[in-house]
């Protein structure tokens, strides 16, 4: 029976992925052996075939007795231990959610509904470093897959609207500590007219009592256009992803397919959308393009192109906590019979981090 180890599995990534695996009665066809950076010798978690303690997440000896470390512990973890464990001679397989390997050569973005051929391919060659992709290049990818399949998008631009939990949780409490403050003065100021409230609502949001100790700035009432360190390009690396994720995932050897866009923080709390002009190679006609869209995967939610259905089924609050990627707003565009219009929605805690790491699980028990 194989041996996982579990580093990271408090998180939040690693708390989804743990709710998912149990609800699909994953834990028992092999043995689970759950790893700390701070509490080992405690009590591990009571799944089937699990080890009883907790072991020590920076013992190499420790992991090295493992065929197979999942990791949601993030990039400073995978920077501090990978390297070593494999200097080590550990030839195990490595399943990381952190991006830290996701462009090295010989590692393979993991994205099951897109890629799976792909990844079969990786492990018959014996690849060992499985790679979940950025979230909002996942969820894209998935809800235009049937476009890209047919080889139909020569280019997109991706306007995002990534919620609060891309940042982490911390910055999740921390917009709703921002709305709280918000509904704190609202109830202090009964009967306010909205222009009088609006100068107090802004004054607040500078004020120094606001807590944004972790975006650095309000995000309730506000929008923040930047995600990530800054680049040279001047993108951000969240928008420098999309295009070298994508095109890895797809497997396309250069970066045939050009994405960009801005990435901005809005105030929603797990899901994320994107707006999308999408630049086809050749013209299609927009029922052929829908069908495309619907059929692709079992988590692609079409979403018809009007005003009651995308307000009640293409938003994070529809969204949120389920498996389906929602896409709509499907139309052609003003600026030519290739040009089309798209807004879609995913959980990104779901297929946008802990789902694609649980199917590559499932794939090498
Ligand atoms: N980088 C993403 C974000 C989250 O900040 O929303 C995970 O891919």
């Amino acid at each position: 029976m194989k041996k996982v180890g579990f580093i990271g599995w408090r998180g939040m990534v690693g708390s989804v992925l743990m709710e998912r695996m149990k609800t699909e009665n994953d834990f028992g066809p092999f043995e689970s052996y759950f790893f700390t950076t701070s509490q080992k010798g405690l009590a591990a978690p009571k799944y089937k075939n699990t080890h009883s303690t907790l072991l020590d997440a920076f013992n190499l000896d420790e992991l090295k007795g493992m065929d197979i470390i999942l990791t949601c512990q993030g990039g400073d973890y995978t920077k501090e231990v990978y390297q070593n464990l494999r200097s080590s001679g550990w030839n195990g397989h490595w399943i990381d959610a952190a991006s830290a390997l996701r462009m090295k050569d010989n590692s393979i973005i993991v994205l099951d509904p897109v890629n799976r051929p792909l990844i079969e391919q990786y492990i018959d060659r014996g690849g060992k470093d499985f790679i979940g992709g950025n979230c909002t290049v996942s969820l894209l990818l998935i809800a235009l897959q049937g476009l890209f399949r047919e080889n139909l998008v020569e280019w997109i631009s991706s306007m995002t609207y990534q919620a609060a939990s891309g940042a982490g949780a911390k910055n999740m409490i921390e917009l709703l500590g921002q709305m709280n403050a918000v509904g704190e003065c609202l109830n202090q100021n009964p009967g306010t007219d909205a222009l009088l409230l609006d100068r107090k609502m802004t004054s607040l949001m500078h004020s120094q009592d606001f807590p944004k100790e972790n975006f650095g700035h309000p995000l309730a009432l506000n929008v923040l256009p930047w995600i990530d360190v800054e680049l040279p390009s001047g993108q951000s690396k969240e928008e420098w992803k999309a295009q070298v994720e994508a095109n890895k995932i797809l497997g396309n050897a250069s970066e045939d397919i050009k994405i960009d866009g801005t990435c901005v923080r809005v105030g929603a709390l797990r899901s994320h959308s994107q707006g999308l002009t999408i630049k086809l190679k050749k013209s299609a006609d927009i029922k052929t393009v829908e069908e495309l869209i619907q059929g692709a995967n079992p988590w692609v939610k079409f979403v018809a192109n009007n005003k009651a259905e995308s307000l009640k089924s293409l938003t994070p609050a529809a969204v949120s906590g389920t498996m389906n990627v929602a896409i709509g707003r499907v139309r052609k565009m003003s600026m030519g019979e290739d040009f089309i219009n798209a807004f879609t929605v995913g959980d990104q805690l779901l297929w946008g981090a802990a789902e694609p790491l649980r199917c590559v699980l499932k794939m090498l028990i």
